[in-house]
């Protein structure tokens, strides 16, 4: 088909009120322009280019491996895609220009576009769409015979026009060989003083050209320029999120409170209870049981393992198929073997569980000293007692016990039992004498 992408995201992003660039900032974990790049390499695109902004060295590095034009003063969208002629010029066949800002965007949408195209044989598609709330969208102006006139800016716009509900979704598909003399013949005489990519259309009616608009959902096109509007497409995002995993057979007892990121990998039968947030690059195996309250990031949780209620899964935790990690407890940069349980108040940090060991209430891997990170490995089968501290770097090996309340510094060989705390004495009898005592003295105060 011979598609070329170019995503334009070298706007300042002013509305936003941020020291990061606008494209940069995340819906379900991924910056808002890597989630247009994703919908562009499924098309999929011969050629993906993006236009940055001379300062935006994070976003091209968000788009790798693909190429970005530099922009050197952001002069309006149509200046923006004169910034990549020299990336696409030799290009033939179809540019779709499409804004880093607008994430919702879906492959199906795009191919739709697509479509329109083929069976017009238009010289420009524009995705239009009828947003609740017109705002600073461009409106389409229609012909009696369904020729997209123009598209009016906002800001240009008289209150006829701005009466106009069908709006720029800012999609546009381009015949190659139209692209570039159209955007030469682009002025800036506006009230922005902005070379405006959507002036193309009434120039491609001067010339004659065919331009046709196909009207988009408005979930997909809809364009984050304000705080309230990223929050609001992380809203839908998140719907979709949750209604794919639904559908592929993870249960969710109340989907409007469970937090994904575009990566959540969640197996078969996966069961999430109220209130639970996946950061990035979590895997989830099957079966397993996520109950209400966790935070999981950068995780792999093996089938049939129970997690929750309130744990908190950190980076490179491992837990294994079967085991039990319950209330209160971080897990952090650790393995966790099969069947073991951990099920109260505790932090496992820079740790190795083995298989079906317990882990008592409170323990605590006393991972850092201030200075630097330290192991503790435990092996299988083994029991630490409850509030036990174990001082890493300290290996207790398999089958050991280790009697609740202790602090371990030194190695505890397999099978051993360590008791590490002051030994306990019982003063016979002292109790009774000491309340004996204080009736005495309540006595004397009285009287
Ligand atoms: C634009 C459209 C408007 C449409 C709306 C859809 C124009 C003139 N207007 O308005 O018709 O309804 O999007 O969301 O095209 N950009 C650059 N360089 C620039 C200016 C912008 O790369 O010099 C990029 C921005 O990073 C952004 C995109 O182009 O990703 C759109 O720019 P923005 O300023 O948000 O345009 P809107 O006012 O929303
Ligand atoms: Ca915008």
């Amino acid at each position: 088909m011979n598609l070329a992408c170019l995503i334009l995201a070298a706007g300042q992003g002013t509305r936003m009120k941020s020291s990061l660039s606008k494209v940069m900032h995340p819906i379900a974990g991924v910056p808002l322009v890597r989630h247009v790049v994703s919908a562009c390499e499924t098309l999929p695109a011969d050629k993906i280019v993006i236009v940055v902004a001379p300062d935006m060295k994070n976003v091209q590095e968000a788009v790798l491996p693909y190429p970005c034009a530099v922009q050197t003063q952001p002069l309006g969208t149509g200046d923006a895609v004169k910034a990549a002629r020299g990336l696409l010029e030799d290009h033939q066949g179809l540019v779709l220009v499409l804004f880093g800002d607008t994430p919702l965007i879906t492959p199906e949408t795009l191919r739709s576009i697509i479509e329109k195209q083929k069976e017009t044989g238009a010289a420009l598609v524009v995705g239009g769409f009828v947003p609740d709330d017109a705002l600073s969208y461009g409106r389409l102006v229609i012909g009696a015979n369904g020729q997209l006139l123009s598209i009016v800016e906002a800001a240009e716009a008289t209150p006829e026009q701005r009466g106009i509900k069908l709006c720029n979704g800012g999609v546009m598909l381009f015949e190659a060989d139209k692209l570039w003399p159209l955007l030469d013949k682009v002025q800036n005489n506006n009230s922005k003083n902005e070379y405006y990519l959507t002036d193309c259309v009434a120039l491609a009616n001067q010339a004659g050209l065919k331009v046709v608009v196909t009207e988009m959902p408005v979930d997909d096109v809809a364009g984050v320029n304000t705080r309230e509007q990223l929050a609001s497409l992380e809203k839908i995002m998140q719907s979709r999120l949750r209604r794919k995993h639904m559908l592929a057979g993870v249960s969710m007892v109340d989907p409007d409170t469970v937090y994904l990121s575009v990566d959540t990998k969640l197996g078969q039968d996966v069961t999430i209870g109220p209130n639970v947030v996946f950061g990035q690059g979590v895997v989830i195996g099957d079966n397993v049981d996520i109950r209400a309250f966790c935070h999981l990031e950068q995780v792999i949780v093996d089938v049939g393992a129970v997690i929750g209620p309130f744990a908190r899964l950190r980076p490179g935790a491992k837990i294994g198929a079967g085991a039990h990690i319950g209330n209160f407890v971080e897990v952090k940069n650790s393995s966790i073997g099969t069947s073991a349980k951990i099920n109260h108040l505790s932090y496992i940090g820079d740790a190795t569980i083995g298989a079906k060991t317990n882990i008592g209430a409170g323990t605590i891997t006393c991972n850092y000293d201030g200075f630097t990170k330290s192991r503790t490995e435990i092996g299988a089968g083994a029991f630490v007692g409850s509030n036990t501290a174990l001082v890493a770097p300290v290996t207790v090996g398999d089958g050991a016990v280790i009697a609740a309340g202790s602090t371990i510094t030194v190695d505890v060989p397999s099978d051993a039992l360590a008791v590490a705390r002051e030994q306990q004495s019982n003063k016979e009898g002292w109790a009774k004498h000491f309340r004996a005592l204080q009736e005495q003295v309540n006595k004397v105060g009285r009287a």
